[in-house]
């Protein structure tokens, strides 16, 4: 066991987890929930749950992963040998493997996107004709195709790199230049003419907006931002050192997620208001919306126009891989350690295996729209499936796995590694997991599934 891999620094480790969070929940996914659950307020419950509720699952992933040095298709067998609880990290993998499939279609769509914005593709363009340009390149059979392949193999070839030489090593290059982008076009969009009424949407709570459906859809929200519930950190946790400090790594990676999704708000609310466009517009927000945005923002400058188009979808891109990586690795390793297979191989099969989901997912927006599940088409289905059914219920069972099974001197041998470190928070700690976590994620559970009305 001691010669499992492991990624170099406690930095790069950092910056691994945090590549993995960082993805289209933060920059597309976090401003249209927040457009339309009504800014500030919702921001607001959603720090609350990423610090009360997500630190400490994120820490209890930590810790199975680390503790069983196991991918998380194993951890369970490994802490609970002879268990059902093996069932839960099968699930996890499961869940993975079909959030790659159609998350990788969005992020094929940010790569068409660069190519559009490279190639002048916004300018000149109505309103109208920016609907109708996402519409007839998502729903296209073939185009959306060509992208969900080239993210697939930038993917796999990270991946089959290994864990230092390609997941750390590509997350220290592009977690730096994703942030040095976010950051310099929030202050273009802040400094814009008529950006004060965006920022005032983000900072100004406006608290008659607090309903229990904003409460909950913040919660939903931290949990996929952060990559919980389905041991992708885990997984990532059973490459960290001895010397890592699971709650300080758990910490950072909160941060740094929600600095992202923060600053995401602010590229996107001022540069929406300064020119009279509502942010609810929902998932197409990113797509539609934003191109427009920029038009006419910069219409007067239009390299400023042209340089943040690109950089945008750059930015977009390069968060979306450093988590297609993170999922990608979690059936990876399954196959790798389970079955031995060699990495490379493992890898061809999930890249394939994501392609025919892919292809499904893809199709299932333009050619195969009229197949329904549910009254959803076949990719809407697969995020209710894994997004607000597997991830809630994978979540709920790693804290009290952590919080209920697993012995109090792993659990506090993992925080304080084994006597090094203090940790003050563990009764907290503890206390979440036990009650404050699961009671919490069922109530996610219930909305979600519309039991509550
Ligand atoms: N957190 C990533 C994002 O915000 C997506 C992601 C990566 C994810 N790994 C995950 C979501 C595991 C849920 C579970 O885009």
């Amino acid at each position: 066991m001691s010669e499992r891999v492991s990624f170099g620094s406690r930095m790069g480790a950092v910056f691994a987890a945090a590549g993995s969070a960082v993805g289209l929940g933060n920059v597309w996914r976090f401003p249209y929930e927040t457009g339309n659950h009504g800014g500030a307020a919702f921001i607001l419950v959603y720090l609350g749950c990423v610090f009360i509720f997500g630190l400490p699952i994120m820490i209890a992933e930590f810790t199975i992963g680390r503790r069983s040095k196991a991918c998380t298709g194993g951890a369970y067998s490994m802490l609970a040998p002879g268990t059902p609880w093996r069932w839960v990290g099968y699930l996890g993998v499961l869940t993975g493997f079909l959030i790659l499939g159609y998350y990788s279609v969005v992020s094929g769509w940010t790569l068409e996107y660069i190519w559009q914005a490279l190639t002048g593709g916004f300018s000149g363009k109505t309103s109208g004709d920016y609907v109708a340009m996402f519409q007839d390149f998502s729903q296209h059979p073939f185009r959306p195709l060509v992208w969900l392949l080239a993210i697939l193999l930038i993917t796999h070839f990270v991946v089959v790199k290994g864990v230092k030489d390609g997941i750390e090593k590509s997350s220290k290059i592009m977690m730096p230049l994703l942030f040095v982008l976010v950051i310099l076009l929030a202050v273009c969009s802040v400094s814009l003419p008529g950006a004060e009424k965006g920022l005032e949407f983000l900072l100004k709570p406006d608290f008659s907006k607090l309903t229990p459906d904003v409460f909950l859809g913040a919660m939903g929200q931290a949990f996929f931002s952060l990559s919980l519930g389905m041991g992708c950190l885990s997984t990532y946790a059973s490459y960290f050192g001895s010397k890592t400090n699971l709650g300080k790594t758990a910490m950072g990676v909160g941060l740094i997620d929600t600095f992202v999704a923060v600053l995401s708000g602010l590229i996107i609310f001022p540069a929406a208001f300064s020119v009279g466009i509502q942010p609810d517009a929902g998932p197409s927000l990113i797509f539609i919306t934003l191109p427009n945005v920029f038009q006419q923002a910069f219409a007067g400058i239009p390299v400023l126009a042209y340089v943040c188009s690109v950089a945008f979808y750059v930015l977009l891109a390069l968060a979306a891989i450093t988590s297609t990586i993170s999922l990608h690795e979690v059936s990876t390793a399954f196959l790798h350690e389970k079955f031995h297979f060699t990495r490379s191989r493992a890898a061809v099969l999930v890249t394939s295996g994501c392609m025919l989901v892919g292809i499904v997912s893809s199709l299932a927006l333009g050619e195969w729209s009229a197949f329904k599940i549910c009254g959803m088409n076949i990719f809407d289905a697969l995020d209710f499936l894994t997004a607000k059914i597997m991830l809630p219920v994978g979540g709920m069972f790693a804290a009290v796995f952590v919080g209920w099974y697993l012995d109090k001197k792993i659990v506090r041998g993992e925080v304080t590694n084994y006597g090094l470190l203090k940790a003050p928070y563990y009764p907290i700690y503890v206390c979440i997991l036990r009650f404050v976590a699961p009671i919490g994620i069922l109530l996610i559970f219930v909305n979600e599934l519309g039991l509550l009305g």
